[in-house]
């Protein structure tokens, strides 16, 4: 890689010991929020990869999906699509359950925000296990979309160029500290 611009943006995510619970090392993108120039080549860098791959439609995962996928959406001219948790969109919705630690959850997603034909890519600030962006995935194909990538701010390296994801490939910035 080599860029410089990254090695600051892992610097600016605080690392949390034992939040929300003992054992968890978590990773808190709201320094990263903070840190204009940061937060700002955090952006870039996405719009940069993604402006010329013909991206129609950039889905936020609820809740720190939200926090980047706009602002890529509004630079590359692509339309915005939330995908929340359950009961938070009105209309007709698609539902799709991903694994918990303890049960399962499951993300939903407006059927006519998203047409076949449509290229999309996942945003999020973090991917672990994967099951949130796999359910993501499939929402997205339900719908006729093509999923062209998974663009996550954080991911451990294990994810980080594989295409485990239903098949998708998963481009991330930085590793967990
Ligand atoms: C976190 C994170 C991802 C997901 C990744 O969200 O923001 O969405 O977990 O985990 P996975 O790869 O193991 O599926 P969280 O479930 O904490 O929801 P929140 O953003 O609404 O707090």
């Amino acid at each position: 890689k080599g860029d410089p611009r990254l090695e600051a943006i892992s610097q600016a995510i605080r690392v949390v010991p034992h939040f929300p619970k003992k054992g968890i090392m978590f990773q808190d993108i709201t320094t990263l929020l903070l840190d204009h120039k940061a937060f700002q080549d955090t952006v870039d860098i996405f719009v940069d990869r993604y402006r010329n791959m013909d991206i129609s439609v950039v889905a936020g995962i609820e809740a720190r999906g939200f926090m980047f996928g706009p602002s890529i959406a509004l630079a590359i001219g692509a339309k915005f699509v939330p995908l929340r948790k359950p009961k938070k969109l009105p209309g007709k919705v698609i539902c799709e359950e991903y694994e918990l630690e303890y049960g399962t959850d499951c993300l939903e997603m407006q059927v006519d925000a998203v047409q076949p034909g449509d290229r999309a890519l996942i945003v999020d600030d973090l991917v672990a296990t994967g099951g949130t962006l796999s359910a993501a995935i499939r929402l997205l194909e339900r719908m006729g979309a093509q999923v062209v990538e998974c663009g996550c701010v954080v991911g451990l390296p294990e994810v980080k160029g594989q295409c485990r994801l239903n098949g998708k490939p998963v481009y991330i910035l930085v590793e967990p500290r």
